[in-house]
């Protein structure tokens, strides 16, 4: 009888599929009124030869019925451990998050792959400035009215600023390489200004500038048309007005119109000023002329994006970025 109760309860712990059953099979056979319990509590009626004997084998099952049970609840306890626990293997898999680009560094290579096919080279500097390169070599002398145009963060006791716009690039470039050239400058600029849905203190430019022997406004017109065209659509309109910008001559402001919408400055442009081909050591003698223009990166990103606010980029706000 002993022997089937054994049986009996090693079978069903072997087969309990997971720690609810097992607890019930304890209680079944160990608890206080299991049947192994009784059995043993029956002991004391037996004569004591019979006693003895039983007693040990009813102790001995019952700590085989024990370790059975420990055995099998820390089996069962670990993940994984229940039995016919099974793989679903045409389940779709779980996709590792990927992270993506910022909606102004999307625009900004764009706008590098456009200029690049039409043998613009993409280069670089820094955005803290000299006051040199941010407006004495750009034709904007220390009292030159022109500077309050441009709110400048200035940097405590250094002769420092941070750049309030890409056009010391050209200067650094056309110092360093001689003509003809046509490159391209992006990178972020920041002015001391109040901010709101349109304006903020950080902000990003591409600078652009050819030089060569006959570059008139021209070719600024026909390559800038296709830049355009070829990043908005082909039906986008542009114009120029004149605008002043102490480092060209003529110079301009260039706005844009794509259907049903009304027209937006975007650009300024014009013919690198004759001083400012001196500053960089450019020969007069070598009849080098040429075109720059800086154009609002921000902005062309808000319009591609239809993005309303140029907050909206330097804010962090996962559920904006998330969209681009
Ligand atoms: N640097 C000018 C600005 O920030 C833009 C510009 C660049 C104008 C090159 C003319 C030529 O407003």
């Amino acid at each position: 009888m002993l022997k089937q109760l054994k049986q009996k309860a090693l079978q069903e712990i072997t087969e309990a599929k997971d720690l609810k059953k097992l607890e019930k099979i304890y209680r079944q056979y160990l608890g206080r009124k299991g049947e192994l319990t009784q059995v043993l509590r029956s002991l004391k009626d037996l004569p004591e030869q019979e006693r003895k004997e039983k007693g040990k084998l009813a102790n001995q099952v019952k700590k085989e019925i024990e370790e059975a049970i420990k055995d099998r609840r820390k089996k069962l306890s670990v993940k994984g451990g229940q039995d016919k626990k099974w793989i679903d293997v045409t389940a779709p898999g779980v996709l590792p998050s990927k992270g993506h680009f910022h909606p102004i560094t999307l625009v900004q290579r764009e706008i590098e792959e456009i200029f690049q096919s039409m043998g613009f080279s993409v280069v670089d500097g820094p955005e803290v400035e000299t006051e040199y390169y941010n407006f004495d070599a750009l034709n904007i002398p220390k009292d030159h009215p022109a500077r309050d145009v441009w709110d400048t963060f200035w940097l405590e006791d250094l002769d420092l600023l941070l750049r309030t716009h890409t056009s010391p690039v050209q200067a650094r470039y056309m110092e360093k390489n001689d003509p003809p050239l046509r490159i391209i400058a992006p990178g972020r600029c920041f002015r001391h200004e109040a901010t709101d849905a349109s304006h903020e203190a950080q902000f990003h430019q591409v600078e652009g500038l050819m030089i060569g022997k006959n570059i008139s406004m021209a070719d600024f017109k026909g390559i800038i048309e296709e830049f355009f065209k070829r990043f908005f659509g082909p039906d986008v309109k542009m114009r120029l007005r004149p605008g002043y910008f102490p480092f060209v001559e003529p110079g301009f402001e260039i706005d844009i119109k794509r259907k049903g919408k009304d027209w937006l400055e975007i650009m300024g442009a014009g013919m690198v000023h004759p001083n400012v081909s001196k500053a960089v050591g450019y020969s007069p003698a070598g009849g080098w002329q040429g075109f720059a223009f800086g154009v609002g990166l921000d902005r062309m990103a808000m319009i591609k994006y239809k993005i309303d606010d140029i907050r909206l980029f330097y804010s962090g706000d996962l559920r904006f970025l998330k969209q681009f």
